[in-house]
């Protein structure tokens, strides 16, 4: 049985939502491994919208369990509203159909205020984060400070693990200028949404290993990119959590055996939010072009998408960091209507070839793509259900996107509509 990981192969914002609606059609587990509601899915079933944050998309089907891992932040009171939307849609989230790793680590309101406040100073420190609190919650994590979901569940300990926390915190205040915290108000903070959360508490490592061991299909959904990774993605301009395909094992609890594909989601050109180097980026009409015709506006921030050319170098050292076995390539029908279509295939470095990113932030900085020009297409991609309904030129694109990055389309997606996809290897293979 192939458990299937999918990750983004980008940074982010790759059009995993309506992929991995697909596939969780056919799984009957789905699990949120990495990130927290820094992560925004929409899912159109049935020609209604609905918009994940932090939920695992298996949860607006019925039957399927969703799992929220180990690897997640968890922002109590951000769940909390995000189920009372779905409620509000008609999909009912309870613990038949949703647990949560008991080691989970809380995001609180510290955290988001502290990334706001580093995010708003004009120290040269800016990563044009969404805002949330993710980097300082895993920061805690690592510290050993952390408030975990299971905390909530011994008030007798609870006042003295947040006044451990606090002792970090409002020393980071002080200096920040910011008033100090009470332990009494995160107290209050956590005990009001603790009989919210508890009922969804479990062994969540060993519920997936059980329900691995009895032949369920497991799917594993990625959140944000793989060049957003913490050690593999464009550092310090990056998510604070492992986004590669390696951290589904550790961030839900079960070995590496487990995970039986990779599948990279792919978009036929590169889009990133927030601030860090971009290779291929268009600052003129082309870029402009892109971002109307693939409506690049974030999903949780609202913020418009910087937007370039397809950069085969950046998502074939993907391939080979997350071991994608293939990839889904999405919004191909953004370049319909295009003369001529460039993809990224080597970088210069001081006039000098190279054929991956370096490590170096001043190198990442300098690197200037070399790029190979393809005729367009004028025909129309969109909504094409096999590959003779493409126009020949979109078939050579896509094929020599696959020879540069070293893996082949699993999938072809022509429009958010989930039966707008081609098919080319199922993903679940038995
Ligand atoms: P953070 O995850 O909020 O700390 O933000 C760190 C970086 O990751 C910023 O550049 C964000 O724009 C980016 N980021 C976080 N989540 C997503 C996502 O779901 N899609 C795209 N970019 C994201």
């Amino acid at each position: 049985m192939a458990n299937v990981v999918v990750v983004g192969s980008q940074w982010g914002d790759e059009g995993k939502g309506k992929i991995v609606d697909w596939l969780s059609e056919r799984a009957d587990v789905v699990v949120r491994f990495q990130g927290g509601h820094n992560a925004g899915h929409t899912l159109v079933i049935d020609e209604v919208s609905y918009k994940l944050s932090l939920l695992p998309s298996g949860v607006v089907r019925p039957g399927k369990l969703g799992v929220i891992g180990n690897g997640v932040v968890l922002d109590p009171h951000a769940l909390v509203a995000e189920i009372g939307r779905l409620a509000a849609q008609g999909v009912s989230v309870t613990p038949e159909n949703l647990r949560i790793a008991e080691n989970c680590t809380l995001i609180l309101s510290v955290h988001r205020e502290l990334d706001q406040k580093r995010e708003s100073s004009n120290s040269g420190t800016k990563i044009g984060t969404t805002g949330r609190g993710i980097g300082p919650a895993y920061e805690d994590k690592v510290g050993r400070r952390a408030i975990r979901l299971m905390d909530l569940a011994e008030p007798s300990i609870l006042p003295a693990k947040i006044e451990r926390l606090l002792a970090h915190h409002n020393a980071l205040r002080r200096g920040l200028g910011q008033p100090e915290v009470a332990v009494e108000t995160l107290l209050e903070e956590l005990t009001s949404v603790a009989d919210k959360v508890l009922p969804f508490m479990d062994v969540t490592w060993r519920l997936l290993d059980q329900r691995r061991r009895a032949g369920d299909r497991i799917l594993f959904e990625g959140a944000q990119g793989a060049l957003l990774d913490i050690d593999h993605g464009t550092y310090p301009f990056v998510t604070s959590s492992n986004t590669v395909s390696g951290q589904a094992a550790t961030g839900s609890g079960l070995g590496p055996g487990a995970i039986g594909y990779v599948l990279g989601i792919t978009k036929a050109y590169t889009t990133r939010v927030g601030e860090g180097p971009f290779p291929t980026e268009l600052t003129d009409e082309i870029g402009d072009f892109l971002g109307t015709q693939g409506h690049e506006f974030g999903t949780v921030t609202g913020r418009k998408r910087r937007c370039g050319w397809f950069d085969a170098v950046l998502v074939r050292q993907t391939v080979q960091v997350s071991g994608i076995d293939g990839i889904a390539l999405t919004k191909l029908d953004v370049l319909d209507g295009l003369d001529e279509i460039k993809i990224c295939v080597k970088y210069l470095l001081d006039g000098k070839e190279i054929d991956h990113l370096p490590a170096s932030q001043a190198d990442q900085a300098r690197v200037v793509p070399v790029y190979e020009t393809l005729e367009g297409w004028q025909g129309t991609t969109r909504g094409a259900r096999s590959w003779a309904d493409l126009p020949a030129q979109a078939v050579k694109y896509v094929r020599h996107v696959e020879e540069l990055i070293g893996a082949p389309v699993a999938m072809l997606s022509t429009s958010p509509e989930r039966e707008d996809t081609i098919l080319v290897q199922d993903p679940f293979r038995d």
